[in-house]
């Protein structure tokens, strides 16, 4: 099974990858219930993916991905479900962590870290801590991420500057906004992933998003493989970027 879900596409078989690569990873309830298991035992088939996920990104050297991992609504869920998730997050920084920063990947946390249980943020300022200084792979996990939260945080934090004097109303434009979020500093989405067939946003990266290519493959994210990967960063390439212009 680890053979079938390896991919043997290098950076030179595709002929545009995209920058920044953003997944939704969605249907690990319906995978569980598919397979007549528990909801814990989705997601953590889910974290088997991520991990080939994130390998294969690295391998073929693109700049960023942001994974959705946990949303600011996703509290809304049973408090079993909600554990089991907060358990996950321990489980994949210990058995990736070393692996990660070997390979020079910058581990970023989207979202309120504050919201969060004690150990969980301590192990991921840690992580992100422990990586900061790498220059591979950004790799953006979101965890008690909203779109929405991070444009009020946003606002907030450009209100204050402002009231401060350190920066004048005038002078705000779209690269400032860029310039606070949590993703400052790297480029926008340029693929937008949803597994699972659903065909929405869910709050996810919604400024980074604004000229993204979207793809909803219907396949369960525990299921999803390299070779969909491929198959989404294939597509990708065969879209024609227009950003309101006049191409022909
Ligand atoms: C996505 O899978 C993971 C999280 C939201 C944490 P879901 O748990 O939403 O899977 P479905 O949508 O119920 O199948
Ligand atoms: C979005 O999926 C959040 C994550 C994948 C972490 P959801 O399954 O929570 O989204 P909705 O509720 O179907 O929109
Ligand atoms: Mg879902």
């Amino acid at each position: 099974m680890a053979e079938a879900n390896k991919s043997t596409r290098t950076r030179d078989d595709f002929e545009r990858l995209p920058r920044h690569v953003a997944i939704i990873m969605d249907g690990n309830g319906r995978w569980a219930k598919k397979h007549k298991l528990a909801v814990a035992r989705g997601h953590r088939q889910g974290t088997e993916t991520l991990r080939e996920i994130i390998r294969h990104t690295d391998d073929l050297g693109i700049e960023a991905l942001s994974v959705y991992a946990f949303s600011t609504e996703n509290w809304n869920r049973s408090p079993e479900e909600v554990a089991a998730l907060m358990q996950l997050i321990l489980d994949f920084f210990a058995s990736e962590i070393d692996e990660l920063e070997r390979k020079n990947v910058r581990i970023l946390i989207l979202g309120d870290k504050s919201r969060l249980p004690e150990k969980q943020r301590e192990t991921i300022i840690e992580a992100e801590r422990r990586t900061a200084g790498n220059t591979g792979l950004h790799l953006n996990i979101a965890l008690n991420y909203g779109g929405r939260d991070e444009l009020v945080r946003c606002a907030r934090e450009l209100a204050e500057m402002v009231k401060a004097g350190e920066l004048q109303a005038e002078d705000i434009n779209e690269q400032t906004i860029s310039d606070h979020l949590y993703t400052r500093g790297q480029p926008d989405v340029d693929l937008l992933i949803r597994t699972s067939g659903e065909m929405r946003l869910s709050n996810f990266l919604l400024y980074q998003c604004a000229y993204a290519e979207f793809l909803f493959p219907e396949v369960l994210w525990p299921d999803f493989t390299v070779h969909d990967y491929d198959d989404a960063l294939l597509a990708f390439g065969g879209r024609e970027r227009r950003f309101g212009k006049r191409l022909s």
